[in-house]
């Protein structure tokens, strides 16, 4: 052999069947291949195992979705590269022209722009709702046969709880399908409910570091078996080395959630006494309106602490930029504590009632606490708040 073709056949490194290696290795190849072509076809087919397109399959992403399948309490899960392409993923396999889609203000702005603007264009209807008015679910599903039900729990910003009892059996009860971001809850939250798809951003509490991202969706097997099909058409595939790192991610997935939520709630506890904070939204926090179905349906109540500051947009927008350890930007659930000001987060483009559903206000300020000491974060936002009337 030439060394022109040496180094395009480079030697093969077996590794003794005996002789595991304690982390899964990164399978970082887009195609896989057997000798015989038979052997192809037999895959192909669904005769035998294997893989042989990463657009389609990759142990990698395998080892990952069979975990956080289990995790989520269903049998499968597909990996897509960011979380927004897990929730156009089961909309765009699921949904045709004519079917009806409810909903809610309150849910992650993208995903109402995905109902409300993109589905629109193929000729999908949807209505919007409150996530508090489940009448009104029950009421709109009585009358508009409806596909498919979108839920968010907690709702990204304001943390929102709604009943995934009764959420879902509405829904059930007049044959509609539930899809619900999970994304604030984690992985481990929800399981028990009769929800038909989970969707998750992984670029939130499977990454944890902020460096890479990804989407899951996890449901019954013949759910997201038919998504496989279209997934391999329209290709919004995770990379290997992405998945590599979301798994690695995932080992310390527990103790980052449980100090996180640690850290939380004592946020919200000293943001709760601060004369500067008009109001925090914090699920575990016992006055908060959500308390009662977060503690009978949650372990924990997450890492997002969403609060009112007294003076508006102005006064949200120095708060943070007077933050050392908070950096201001985009998502959650990095080890680094982040803020987003009101100024970055008013709702564009509802009436004034859905506006009001949305509930955040001019002074409207959301945290994602890390895992930063707590001494050190209390006193970056008593220093951030300075005194009552400051501004
Ligand atoms: C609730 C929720 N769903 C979905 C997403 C989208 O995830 P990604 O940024 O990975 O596309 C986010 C991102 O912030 C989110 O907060």
């Amino acid at each position: 052999m030439k060394n022109r073709t040496r180094v395009t056949h480079p030697p093969v490194v077996v590794v003794p069947a005996d002789n595991r290696p304690l982390v899964a290795p990164i399978y970082q190849s887009v195609k896989f291949t057997f000798d015989a072509v038979d052997e192809t076809l037999d895959l192909f087919h669904g005769k035998r195992s294997g893989f042989y397109y990463s657009r389609i399959s990759n142990p990698t992403l395998q080892q990952l979705e069979l975990l956080l399948a289990e995790l989520q309490g269903r049998d499968a899960c597909l990996l897509t590269g960011s979380g927004v392409a897990a929730l156009s993923m089961p909309l765009l396999a699921l949904l045709k022209a004519g079917d009806h889609v409810v909903y809610f203000a309150e849910m992650y702005p993208p995903t109402r722009e995905l109902v409300g603007k993109l589905l629109r264009r193929y000729g999908v209807t949807s209505t919007m709702l409150s996530i508090d008015d489940l009448e009104g679910l029950e009421r709109v599903l009585a009358a508009t046969p409806t596909r498919l039900v979108m839920l968010e729990a907690p709702t990204n910003p304001v943390l929102k709880i709604v009943d995934l009892e009764r959420a879902t059996a509405i829904a059930r009860g007049h044959g509609a399908l539930t899809l619900l971001d999970n994304t604030l809850a984690g992985f481990h939250n929800h399981g028990q409910f009769d929800v038909d798809l989970f969707a998750h951003s992984l670029t939130k509490y499977a990454s944890g570091h902020g460096d890479v991202m990804g989407g899951a969706i996890i449901g019954r097997a013949e759910l997201i078996d038919a998504m496989r099909d279209d997934i391999g058409i329209l290709g919004p595939t995770l990379d290997p080395h992405a998945a590599f790192l979301l798994q690695r991610g995932m080992k310390t997935y527990f103790v980052r959630w449980e100090a996180q939520c640690r850290n939380a709630l004592a946020v919200a506890e000293h943001l709760a006494r601060h004369p500067r904070v008009q109001r925090v939204r914090y699920p575990g926090l016992a006055q908060d309106p959500y308390a009662a179905v977060a503690g009978r349906q949650m372990h924990d109540f997450g890492t997002i602490v969403t609060f009112d500051i007294e003076g508006g947009l102005a006064a949200g927008s120095r708060f943070c930029e007077a933050l050392q350890l908070f950096a201001i930007t985009a998502s959650l659930g990095s080890t680094e504590s982040l803020a987003v000001p009101p100024a970055l987060q008013q709702p564009r483009g509802m009436t004034a009632e859905q506006r009001r559903w949305t509930d955040i206000g001019p002074g409207t300020v959301r945290l994602s606490i890390g895992l930063e000491d707590i001494d050190d974060l209390l006193e970056d936002l008593d220093r951030a708040l300075g005194s009552p009337g400051e501004d």
